[in-house]
């Protein structure tokens, strides 16, 4: 996890609201102003009494330089408060950003002179607090916007502030992309290095009002348009794609332009192919609606569409960002989140115990920052280490193989056939590798997901996973568990994929 950067005015809770969350979160908490005195072996106040304002400032830009560049110990980043100057710095602005989310404590002048003492303060001194710091606030309100990934209000109880930003995290993905989660939109949805003039907003039905958000936080007019395609996977037919291009080319969407797709997998599959393939390729970003899309198909750049079968074309595109709001997710349809829950407990099967003990501990209530950003961990660290699917990507497949066979002849969702599949990939593993195939099975029943299904034959799903690409001499090759956290990718003949049947209620 990278680190949570706090920045706003003197006065905003930086300080008190960065202890707790670093407590709640049990991460180091770092104040930079007390680490530049500590060097300095002076006050603050000394600093810029005997040295002046800009000595300061290039001690304070040196301090965030470092803590931007060191990787502290535990996998957890810090959590760093800054003094409120430190945005007059634009070397120090673009080392908070690369090395975690910035989070911007905002509240208007009048709280904060309220919060604070102006004697204690070396460049409020001799002014009256509540002008001076309005005067401040007003000078620095564009640079706080453009360094912030995030602005939270922090005129409220500090409890909310920090329940708020305990959920913000920037993830960064090996290809160059970053995943931003935070409790809401972030206030600019592309990343600043985009020199788009106009922006093609892809969404569905359901994603239609996080849509409409995202273009109002685009800005108005002729800069950002809203187009929205058929639900589901009929967004992925050629048909559709047609349609797109046909609306791209009237809008004269250029090579600088962006493609941003607002919705499902279904939306980011399609909307990451048009950006792969418009002018032979445009920036995209992706904002996932469901918790499927957020934890699995809008990270790791595959993008693609269903022609003759799903998925059959499509090619890799990174998104130059991910943007996931907790507060889009969490709001989710029950049957939604559920199918992703399946995903999301995947993630945690194949590389996070951790993960899978949240889950058991919170069931379907789970806490909705904490899996995301594990679950989006995982999925990020899988395909950095693997951009082509040449290898360790392979262990994404977790109770895919017989799973899909399962989707396709009960009909199931597929994230609920997923369970289904990994629950026999967890008994072809008990019988294989001795795994405890309850270790599966119990998380997946705490999350109220399926564990077995009697309306299909193992003939019907084997003709299918036999069908699979692949297959070779062998075998197929499945995923499976040594233990939590520790896949192999093994050839299993038919009779271990029958076991596997068996264990779900498939026989005969
Ligand atoms: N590229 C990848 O690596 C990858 C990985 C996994 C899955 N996928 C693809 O993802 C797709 C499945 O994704 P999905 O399950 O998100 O399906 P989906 O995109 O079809 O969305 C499911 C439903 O949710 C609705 N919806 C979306 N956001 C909503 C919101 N905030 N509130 C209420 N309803 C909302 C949609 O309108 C739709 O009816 C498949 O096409 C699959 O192939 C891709
Ligand atoms: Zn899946």
């Amino acid at each position: 996890m990278e680190n949570l950067w706090l920045i706003g005015m003197m006065g905003s809770g930086k300080s008190t609201v960065g202890r707790r969350i670093a407590a709640t979160m049990d991460r180091e908490f770092v104040d930079a102003d007390s680490m530049v005195e500590e060097r300095a072996g002076k006050s603050i106040a000394s600093v810029v009494e005997e040295q002046g304002e800009a000595a300061f400032r290039e001690m304070e830009s040196a301090e965030i330089r470092r803590l931007a560049g060191e990787s502290p110990s535990g996998a957890a980043g810090r959590v760093i408060a800054t003094g409120g100057g430190v945005v007059l710095d634009p070397a120090g602005v673009e080392a908070m950003r690369r090395s975690g989310v910035v989070a911007w404590l905002d509240a208007p002048a009048g709280v904060l002179a309220g919060r604070i003492r102006g004697e204690d303060r070396p460049l409020l001194a001799g002014a009256e607090v509540a002008s001076r710091l309005a005067e401040i606030l007003a000078g620095r309100h564009s640079l706080y916007t453009q360094a912030a990934h995030y602005r939270i209000d922090a005129d409220r109880p500090v409890d909310r502030v920090v329940s708020e930003l305990a959920g913000c995290a920037r993830i960064a993905v090996d290809d160059g992309s970053e995943v931003l989660i935070g409790p809401g939109l972030p206030h600019r949805v592309l990343p600043a290095s985009s020199g788009r003039e106009q922006a093609a907003i892809i969404c569905q039905p359901g994603s239609r009002p996080v849509a409409e958000s995202v273009r109002e936080l685009l800005g108005s007019g002729a800069g950002a348009t809203l187009v929205e395609v058929p639900d589901r996977e009929e967004a992925k037919s050629i048909e559709t794609l047609a349609g797109l291009y046909d609306r791209l080319a009237d809008l004269n969407l250029g090579r600088h332009d962006t493609i941003v797709g607002v919705g499902g997998g279904a939306v980011t599959d399609l909307a990451g192919f048009v950006a792969a393939t418009w002018l032979r390729g445009i920036e995209s970003v992706l904002v996932p609606t469901t918790l499927l899309g957020a934890i699995d198909a809008s990270i790791g750049g595959k993008t693609g569409i269903n022609v003759m079968g799903k998925n059959l074309v499509g090619s890799f595109w990174h998104p130059s960002r991910v943007v996931i709001s907790l507060d889009v997710l969490s709001r989710l349809p029950e049957p939604l989140l559920l199918e992703g829950s399946a995903e999301a407990v995947k993630a945690g099967f194949i590389a996070d115990p951790e993960l899978v003990e949240l889950l058991i501990k919170h069931g379907p209530a789970f806490p909705m920052a904490d899996v995301v950003r594990r679950a989006v961990v995982v999925k990020a660290e899988v395909v950095s280490e693997d951009f082509r699917e040449t290898g360790r990507r392979a262990i994404l497949n977790f109770g895919h193989t017989l799973g899909h066979g399962i989707e396709v002849v009960c009909g199931l969702p597929h994230g609920l056939a997923v369970a289904v599949g990994m629950v026999a990939a967890a008994a072809i593993s008990a019988d294989r590798l001795g795994f405890d195939e309850a270790r599966v099975r119990v998380p997946l029943e705490r999350l109220g997901l399926p564990t077995r299904i009697d309306t299909a034959t193992p003939d019907a799903v084997l003709r299918l996973v036999q069908r699979d690409k692949k297959r070779t001499a062998s075998g197929i090759r499945m995923v499976l568990l040594r233990e939590i956290g520790d896949p192999v990718v093994e050839y299993v003949d038919e009779a271990a994929l029958r076991l596997g049947l068996a264990a779900v209620g498939i026989t005969g």
